[in-house]
């Protein structure tokens, strides 16, 4: 039993030292803690200014503008009701109205008959006029007293008459999907009364008990009532001028909302059909979705194309574009192998020239470099290679004749020097044909 009873008082002594351990340093902490560059401490973190983060509010970050009325709170942008997101830079696709009311006023026009018109009661700045609008606001007040919506009344204009009054009645109503129908019935509730008034304040005219008596057969209602300010309203100025054009109101249950193209559900939404709908101050824009199998496109993002088939696509033209550079490649080895050849073959001419030790055909060699390094085409110098070949062919290596090889090597160059110059290679070849054989076999 003692043991049980020392066990527990160690429990509870571990749990104090414990506590007192988790509490110690956080105090200890926040007493020193200091924030830099104007922060505040709160008790327990400092809220910096915008541009300035860290534990004491010691780092510089870009200033944070926030979008949309939002207002920096030294930790996020706060943003007005409308609006979301890190900058307050989305617009919330729904917004319930907390109390939706609509105000509306009717007119009227009463005679007041206790009174006589005078001039200064035309100018609303004077002091008849404030008197009587006191008077007859008073009086109002009393006459539709009882009716809910009543919420005051303007003056519009005063006239002789004695005194025509015209004023407007404002009313203030919840806004419900029958608020027409309750306007209405206010109205005529409100006609009841104030003609009702006008007849017992007139009958009373001898002993004007009132603060003002009226002609009974002069009053008049205004049937229509004006709705002078609705949610609809209080919604786009809520929203602010870049979004204010696209927000309407939306019932949904029995509540009313503020909803944007982008709220599912209405006759006014945005169909996008495979994507998201987001509201910009363009408008609407669909943001299209990518699936595992197709991607959509389209300002309703009803057009969607299968991956596969422009992977196929894609495919079936790189495979195409792969064979026409395999043929392109293999067409050009053998075009430079042809040229090496040939070129090897002008070597072992320019070699055999050399043999008989006279330096001048290195001049003939160099052209043919020339032009192959040139590398502008290869068929001239084919051809004309090829020509050369039947020429050299009458020489007689045999005949070690010095002079007359000599001479058969210098018209070459003479030739081929010339030759060189001339601008298409076609004459080039025709030329070849026609002169070689004959310089050659004249030389030799
Ligand atoms: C209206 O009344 C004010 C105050 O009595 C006076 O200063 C002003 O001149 C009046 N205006 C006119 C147009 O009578
Ligand atoms: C009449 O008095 C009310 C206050 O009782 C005031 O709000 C209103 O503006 C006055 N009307 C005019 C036309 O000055
Ligand atoms: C007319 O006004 C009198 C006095 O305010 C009241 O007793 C009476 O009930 C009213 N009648 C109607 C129909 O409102
Ligand atoms: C109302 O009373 C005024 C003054 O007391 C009087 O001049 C006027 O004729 C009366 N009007 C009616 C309709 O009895
Ligand atoms: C009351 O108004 C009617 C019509 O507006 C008018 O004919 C009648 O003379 C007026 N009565 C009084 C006492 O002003
Ligand atoms: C959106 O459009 C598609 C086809 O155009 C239709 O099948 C779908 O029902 C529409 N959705 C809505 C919510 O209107």
């Amino acid at each position: 039993m003692s043991l049980f009873r020392r066990t527990r008082q160690t429990a509870l002594l571990c749990l104090l030292l414990a506590l007192i351990l988790h509490y110690l340093p956080q105090s200890t902490a926040a007493e020193h803690m200091i924030c830099m560059n104007g922060g505040s401490w709160t008790g327990q973190i400092c809220i910096c200014p915008n541009g300035f983060t860290g534990d004491r509010c010691q780092d510089v970050t870009p200033v944070v503008h926030c979008q949309n009325g939002g207002t920096w709170d030294g930790l996020k942008c706060q943003c007005t009701k409308f609006f979301y997101g890190q900058w307050c830079e989305q617009v919330e696709d729904m917004v319930e109205i907390e109390e939706p009311t609509v105000t509306a006023s009717v007119g009227v026009s009463v005679t007041v008959t206790s009174q006589d018109f005078t001039e200064d009661l035309k100018n609303t700045s004077s002091e008849e006029f404030s008197k009587f609008n006191k008077t007859f606001t008073e009086q109002m007040a009393m006459i539709y007293a009882g009716i809910p919506e009543y919420e005051g009344v303007i003056i519009k204009s005063l006239s002789k008459g004695s005194i025509v009054v015209d004023y407007d009645v404002i009313l203030r109503a919840p806004y419900t999907p029958e608020y027409e129908n309750t306007l209405d019935n206010v109205v005529k509730n409100l006609e009841t009364k104030i003609k009702n008034a006008t007849t017992v304040l007139v009958q009373t005219n001898d002993t004007c008990s009132a603060l003002l008596c009226f002609n009974s057969t002069a009053t008049r209602v205004q049937e229509t009532v004006t709705v002078n300010e609705n949610p609809e309203e209080a919604c786009k100025k809520e929203a602010g001028e870049g979004f204010a054009e696209y927000i309407t109101l939306g019932l949904k249950g029995d509540r009313w909302y503020c909803i944007t193209p982008c709220t599912a559900g209405y006759s006014t939404s945005k169909n996008c059909t495979y994507g998201k709908c987001q509201l910009q101050r363009s408008g609407p824009q669909c943001l299209c979705l990518t699936t595992d199998t197709h991607w959509y496109s389209g300002e309703n993002c009803d057009w969607g194309i299968q991956k596969s088939l422009v992977y196929g696509l894609v495919g079936a033209a790189v495979a195409v574009l792969l064979v026409i550079l395999a043929v392109l490649f293999v067409f050009s080895i053998r075009y430079r192998r042809e040229a090496r050849r040939q070129k090897s073959r002008v070597n072992e001419m320019f070699k055999w020239g050399e043999e008989d030790g006279r330096g001048t055909p290195g001049t003939f060699h160099n052209i043919g470099f020339e032009l192959s390094e040139e590398g502008d085409n290869y068929l001239p110098l084919d051809s004309m290679y090829s020509n050369f070949q039947p020429s050299l062919s009458h020489i007689d290596p045999e005949n070690k004749n010095p002079d007359s090889e000599a001479a058969g090597s210098c018209d070459i160059i003479v030739n081929a020097n010339t030759e060189a110059v001339l601008p298409a290679p076609v004459e080039l070849r025709t030329e070849d044909k026609r002169a070689w054989p004959g310089v050659m076999g004249h030389t030799l």
